[in-house]
């Protein structure tokens, strides 16, 4: 009798273990349950693996046309080529090319170059090399354009110039693509200011080319100024550039807002940059930018709507759209920060230092409006006012280890993780020990 209740008792207590893991189950389904009703052939998954491909695609190798610009107009493969290929000047070598951050796709080079390479048989010394690597696609966001006689006729950008570096497996600055992250190498302005031609860009902004020289030479590596060519706005009241550092386009679903100042949906701002800073050829319309006041040249230029035809764009942004949410934010590698720490410093940000109340996890932005006032984060609000809502996004924190170069927050003003801590510490008046700090940077660098 004994011996039978206590098995009775043993059985309910498995069973009830049992229903509690059932139940725990759906709240925290493995991916193997959730993938379970997705057979290999169903034609759902077949239908967003395809948009998956084709969005990827997109963002690495799609131009939307805007060679016309940065080719045709400001004659950018004229000064890659130089003087020796068709173009003018120098040219640029592969070594030149990596000195400004661009990066080189190994995987888009045959064995046979790779082999070469690795000998020290290339020469990347010589423009034409770089040519060759337009040829084979291999230059990170950069599409060359080649005329019959294997000149270089014209040259366009990709989303992936900025939003993409390389995992450097090669040699420096040459290895697998790495889609989404900022490249904090990459000198935007040194690059565009080798243009033969910067007319187009001065009489836009209605100054003399010597200024926008000067512009593009004050951005240094790992920045861009996306508001510029509707504001006008060269630099801050301190003097400092305008321009604002490359953001990771990974980590971004579930997160409502996008750019440091929350100018709309990723989308919204696919859209924005397609049009009117890659100048590709699409369709644009925000009339929040038809502000006289704050968006002179917008205005002007008719930058808030613009039609072209054809439409090169519009088609593409779905499949975009897609691929940017579905870049997930990479997980940090073991033995780049201290698990105990991090342990310690996930309670100090969800606790002591309540930064979950606006980075909320696991999105590290708060689900609905991330939006906040210059004065709420203890800074000026410059670069806010340069935005429709005159505000700063909650910058979401997933992968924050693949952008320590170039400082934090939208202007790189912090130079390390302890200087963000040290500016909330005291903006709080959090009251965190040399530990605690200590371990909110380990949990940062976690994340
Ligand atoms: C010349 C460099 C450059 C290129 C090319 C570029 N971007 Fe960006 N991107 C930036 C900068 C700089 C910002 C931040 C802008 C801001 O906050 O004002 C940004 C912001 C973003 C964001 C917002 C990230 C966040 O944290 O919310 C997304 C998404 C994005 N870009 C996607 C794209 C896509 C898609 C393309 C191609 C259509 C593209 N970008 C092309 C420089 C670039
Ligand atoms: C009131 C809301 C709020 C609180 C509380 C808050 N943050 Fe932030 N955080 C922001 C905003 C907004 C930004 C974007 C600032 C910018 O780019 O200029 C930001 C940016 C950051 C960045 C820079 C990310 C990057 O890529 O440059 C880090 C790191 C960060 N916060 C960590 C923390 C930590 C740690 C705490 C707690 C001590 C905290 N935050 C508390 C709103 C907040």
């Amino acid at each position: 009798m004994k011996t039978s209740s206590k098995i009775i008792a043993l059985v309910c207590i498995l069973a009830a273990t049992v229903a509690g893991l059932s139940v725990k189950g759906i709240q925290t389904a493995t991916t193997a349950e959730i993938m379970a009703p997705l057979k290999p052939g169903d034609p759902m998954l077949i239908k967003a693996e395809r948009e998956f491909v084709k969005g990827r695609h997109i963002f690495r190798f799609d131009t939307f046309g805007d060679e016309a610009f940065w080719g045709d107009a400001l004659q950018l493969h004229l000064a890659i080529a130089g003087q020796g290929l068709g173009g003018v000047g120098t040219g640029v070598s592969p070594n030149t090319a990596l000195a400004v951050g661009l990066k080189v796709d190994v995987e888009a080079l045959p064995q046979a170059l790779i082999q070469a390479l690795r000998l020290g048989q290339v020469n990347l010394d010589d423009p034409a090399t770089t040519l060759t690597l337009l040829e084979m696609d291999a230059v990170v966001g950069v599409q060359g354009f080649f005329n019959p006689d294997g000149t270089l006729r014209s040259i366009g950008i990709t989303c992936a110039l900025c939003h993409s570096t390389v995992n450097d497996s090669f040699a420096p600055g040459i290895g697998q693509r790495l889609d989404g992250w900022a490249n904090r190498d990459l000198n935007v302005g040194a690059i565009v200011a080798l243009a033969p031609n910067l007319l187009p860009i001065a009489d836009r902004l209605g100054v003399d080319v010597n200024t926008v020289k000067a512009v593009l030479n004050s951005w240094g590596p790992g920045k861009y100024d996306a508001e510029l060519n509707q504001d006008g706005k060269a630099f801050r009241p301190d003097g400092k550039t305008a321009a604002t550092l490359l953001p990771a386009a990974f980590g971004l679903g579930g997160v409502n807002l996008h750019t440091y100042t929350g100018w709309g949906a990723v989308t919204h701002w696919n859209a924005y940059v397609a049009n009117t800073q890659m100048r590709g050829k699409g369709t644009f319309f925000d009339p929040r930018l038809n502000d006289p006041v704050k968006f002179p040249i917008a205005v002007k230029t008719g930058d808030w709507n613009l039609r072209n035809e054809p439409d090169l764009i519009t088609s593409k942004l779905p499949a975009l759209h897609f691929y940017q949410l579905g870049l997930v934010a990479p997980a940090p590698p073991r033995g780049s920060f201290d698990p105990m720490a991090a342990r310690r410093g996930k309670a100090v940000f969800n606790i002591k230092a309540n930064c979950a109340r606006c980075h909320v996890p696991p999105l590290f932005a708060e689900p609905g409006w991330p939006m906040h006032t210059a004065q709420e984060i203890g800074i000026d609000d410059f670069q806010a006012q340069r935005s429709p809502d005159g505000m700063y996004r909650t910058t979401p924190l997933k992968g924050l280890w693949t952008h320590m170069k170039g400082g934090f927050y939208h202007d790189g003003r912090f130079a390390t993780l302890l200087d963000v801590v040290n500016h909330y510490n005291a903006l709080f008046v959090l009251g965190l020990t040399e530990q605690e700090k200590n371990d909110l940077i380990e949990y940062l660098k976690s994340l």
